[in-house]
């Protein structure tokens, strides 16, 4: 499955054809936006949930900036060594066991410390950008790297829209989770739902990615669909899964992994090479499937550049 290939579209060609051609629904929207504005309701009320999208949708991307030219993984290799632990804590599991997982409707709802807060529903977070596809490495802290043609577009798009107040420090992020659809859950050792979190700048820098798709369609439900998060310069865990609840809040939000063992992962969690997990080397990865850690890790997992910056005065052998 090759990445499609950048062009010069209008916002109509990168409008997925299963929303611009569900003109019914659309204009049930307007009519509903409308009602609300009418009867003087938020439209976090009436967000309207639209069943369109399922995984493996075709999407029309441009081209993002920020994207390497290392070799891309295969897309069999991306949708079959997962960590995605509702779907059980085996590499191979979740691709097998999130096949009936049901994605539509779905809406994330944005709240907290923002002047306007509001649910979207999938199709909506679908048409708020064009659709950027941006090759980015990613980095598990377990040791195995990945290259990923994903579709998106920044994160701060979305946050703009709700105006965050000059309290919000940070962005709590929260996974669905429903024991009857993931029932291995309850054996993952982990609290669920998953949870994660970013100081505020984090969130709003360009390279943070709200995630839709990967290889020209929608995301497979083991990688995280039908919306997710990716931080390239951060170890695979802050790249959430499945959203549903965006907060902005005043203090550091908990996350899940730290929570289960806090001297083992931090709340930063950055690639750092020089900073070894209590339990093995971090100098070193396996780029797959290749089996042995043949790649250097590098600092910030190379997007150094980019973010090294927010981090000016931050001890990260203290903050890892
Ligand atoms: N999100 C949820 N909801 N549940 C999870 O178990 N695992 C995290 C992260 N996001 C996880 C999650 C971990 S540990 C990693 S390494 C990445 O997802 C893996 O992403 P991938 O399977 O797309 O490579």
């Amino acid at each position: 499955m090759a990445p499609q290939k950048p062009g010069h579209l209008t916002y109509a060609d990168v409008t997925p054809k299963s929303v611009y051609l569900d003109r019914r629904k659309f204009l049930r929207g307007v009519g509903i936006t409308a009602i609300a504005a009418f009867a003087g309701k938020r439209l976090y009320d009436v967000a309207v949930p639209s069943p369109s999208v399922q995984a493996g949708t075709k999407l029309t991307t441009i081209k993002g900036p920020f994207s390497t030219d290392e070799k891309i993984n295969t897309f069999d290799v991306v949708s079959h060594y997962n960590n995605f632990y509702e779907f059980g804590v085996d590499k191979e599991q979740p691709a097998k066991n999130a096949q009936k997982f049901v994605t539509s409707p779905w809406t994330v709802a944005v709240s907290g410390e923002v002047a306007k807060p509001r649910k979207f529903s999938i199709d909506e977070i679908l048409k708020l950008a064009p659709l950027e596809e941006r090759i980015y490495r990613h980095r598990c802290v377990e040791g195995w790297s990945i290259v990923v043609p994903w579709i998106g577009f920044s994160f701060s798009t979305l946050a703009k829209l709700v105006e965050p107040t000059a309290k919000a420090r940070f962005v709590a992020f929260e996974s669905y989770y429903d024991p009857s659809q993931m029932p291995l859950g309850r054996e993952a050792g982990i609290a669920l739902p998953y949870v994660e979190g970013l100081r505020l700048d984090e969130a709003m820098h360009p390279l943070a990615l709200l995630c839709v798709g990967m290889y020209g369609e929608t995301l497979p439900n083991q990688d995280g669909a039908p919306v997710r998060m990716i931080l390239p310069w951060k170890y695979g865990f802050k790249s959430i899964k499945s959203l549903v609840k965006i907060r902005f809040v005043k203090d550091q939000p908990d996350s899940t992994w730290n929570l289960y063992a806090p001297r083992e992962y931090g709340f930063y969690s950055n690639v750092n090479p020089e900073v070894d997990h209590p339990r093995w080397s971090q100098a070193r990865e396996r780029r797959l499937p290749e089996f042995f850690k043949s790649h250097k890790t590098l600092m910030f997992n190379g997007y150094g550049d980019q973010v090294a910056s927010l981090y000016t005065g931050l001890d990260l052998r203290k903050n890892y």
